[in-house]
C-alpha cells in the first residue's frame, strides 16, 4: 500500500516514514524544505534499506500535486506539512493561514479529484486551549489562543464539513501532545532552525554547550513544583500511532479523532532532572517570567486511542531524554554538520 506523506522530511514525518517502511508500506514523500532538508530522507533510506519516492515540491502547488498523484497510485495521505512556530504565527499570521490553510485545501482538492479519500491529519493538543480539567478527552470544548492553533482548529472544522458533505471520506484527526525524543539509532531527530522555542530542544542545546542556561518560564503555576506540566510523548510512539491510524482508515471508520499522548504529565523541573540523568551532568537554569499564552497543565486521556486503535505509548521519560541526548551528541548541528 502506497502512502503519501506531506512534510515528509520533517521531524515527526521522518520517524513515521521509517516505521511505515519497516511495516511494509511504500512511502511517497513531498516537502518544500522550508523547515527541513533532504538529509532526513537519506538517513531513513539508509536505516531501512528501502527507497522513499521523494518530490521536492510545495503543497500549495496544485500542478505539482496533480503530477505526483498521476504518477503514483496513492491510497492514503498522512498530512504533516505545515508551519508550527507559535511566536512567528503571531507576528506573521497571513503566512500561517496561507501555508497551512491554502496548502491543505489544495491537497484536499487534488485528493478528491483522484478519488483518494483516506487522510490522517496532524492536529495538536493546542485545540483544547486552557482545559478546565485534566486529563483531556477528545470531547473537551475546543478553543485556541494564537494563529498557529487557529489554523489547526480551522483545518479540523474544514475536515468535519468535508466529511459531512461526503461521508465516503475516511479521516483520522490526530491531536498530538508534546513530541520529543529521537530514533534510538541517533541518526534522525528534531533539528530546529536557530534558537529553539520548545523546551526539550532548548535543554539539549544547553547540555551540548551551545546555549549557556535554561530559562524556565515561570515557577508560580498551580502545579506540584510551580513549573508548567505537559504530556511529553516519544516521537517513535507517535510515529507508531500513525501506523495504527492508517490501519484504522482501512476499516472505513468515517471521521475519527484521537489524542496521541501518554496520559502522564511532567513538569519543566522533572524534564530538566531527567535530562541531567541522561547526559550525566547538572544543567544551569534561571527562572524567568511566564511566557505569554502558556497554560499551567495539560495532559491527555489516551483511552480512546488505546481502545479503538490498539495503540499505547510505551516509551518513558528516561528513554525520551536518553534518545534526545544521543541524537544531539551525534549531531551537534543537526543535519547541517556534514
Ligand atoms: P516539521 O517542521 O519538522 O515538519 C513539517 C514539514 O512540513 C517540514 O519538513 C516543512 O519543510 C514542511 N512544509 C511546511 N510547509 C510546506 C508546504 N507548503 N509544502 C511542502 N512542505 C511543507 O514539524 P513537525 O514537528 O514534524 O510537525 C509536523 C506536523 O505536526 C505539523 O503540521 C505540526 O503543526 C504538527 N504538530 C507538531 C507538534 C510538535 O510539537 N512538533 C505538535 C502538534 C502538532
Ligand atoms: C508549544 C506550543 C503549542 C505547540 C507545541 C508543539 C506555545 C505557547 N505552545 O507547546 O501550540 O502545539 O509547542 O510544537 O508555544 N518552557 C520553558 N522554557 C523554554 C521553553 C518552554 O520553561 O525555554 C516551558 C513552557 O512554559 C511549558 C513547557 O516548557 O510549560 C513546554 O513548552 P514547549 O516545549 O514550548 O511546548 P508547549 O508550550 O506545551
Amino acid at each position: 500500500m502506497k502512502i503519501l506523506v506531506t512534510g515528509g522530511a520533517g521531524y515527526i514525518a521522518s520517524h513515521t516514514n521509517l516505521e511505515l517502511l519497516n511495516a511494509g508500506y511504500e512511502v511517497v514523500a513531498i516537502d518544500n524544505f522550508s523547515n527541513s532538508s533532504m538529509e532526513s530522507i537519506r538517513r531513513v533510506e539508509k536505516l531501512t534499506g528501502k527507497k522513499i519516492h521523494f518530490y521536492e515540491a510545495d503543497i500549495l502547488d496544485k500542478e505539482a500535486l496533480t503530477d505526483i498523484f498521476s504518477r503514483e497510485s496513492i491510497q492514503a495521505v498522512i498530512h504533516f506539512a505545515g508551519l508550527k512556530a507559535v511566536g512567528e504565527s503571531c507576528e506573521i499570521p497571513l503566512k500561517y493561514f496561507k501555508n497551512n490553510l491554502s496548502g491543505t485545501i489544495t491537497l484536499l482538492e487534488v485528493m478528491q479529484e483522484f478519488g483518494v479519500k483516506n487522510l490522517a491529519f496532524s492536529s495538536s493538543a493546542t485545540v483544547y486551549g486552557d482545559p478546565a480539567t485534566v486529563p483531556v478527552t477528545e470531547e473537551f470544548p475546543l478553543s485556541v489562543t494564537n494563529p498557529y492553533g487557529r489554523t489547526k482548529l480551522m483545518i479540523e472544522d474544514m475536515l468535519r464539513d468535508l466529511f459531512q458533505s461526503d461521508p465516503s471520506w475516511n479521516i483520522a484527526i490526530l491531536r498530538y501532545f508534546n513530541p520529543i525524543g529521537a530514533h534510538e539509532s541517533g541518526e534522525i531527530g528534531e533539528d530546529p532552525n536557530g534558537i529553539p522555542n520548545n523546551l526539550v530542544p532548548y535543554i539539549a542545546k544547553v547540555a551540548s554547550g551551545a546555549l549557556d542556561k535554561i530559562h524556565i518560564f515561570g515557577n508560580d503555576y498551580d502545579t506540584p513544583d510551580g513549573t508548567g506540566v505537559r504530556d511529553y510523548i516519544h516521537v517513535v510512539d507517535l510515529a507508531l500511532g500513525h501506523i495504527k491510524a492508517i490501519e484504522k482508515l482501512q476499516e472505513n471508520p468515517g471521521l475519527v479523532t484521537y489524542n496521541l499522548g501518554t496520559g502522564v504529565g511532567y513538569s519543566v523541573m522533572d524534564i530538566i532532572h531527567n535530562y541531567e540523568k541522561a547526559c550525566g551532568k547538572k544543567l544551569p537554569y534561571v527562572i524567568d517570567p511566564r511566557r505569554p499564552g502558556d497554560i499551567a497543565v495539560t495532559y491527555a486521556d489516551p483511552t480512546k486511542a488505546r481502545k479503538e486503535l490498539g495503540w499505547t505509548a510505551e516509551r518513558g521519560i528516561d528513554k525520551m531524554c536518553e534518545d534526545t541526548y544521543r541524537w544531539q551528541s551525534k549531531n551537534p548541528n543537526g543535519y547541517r554538520n556534514l
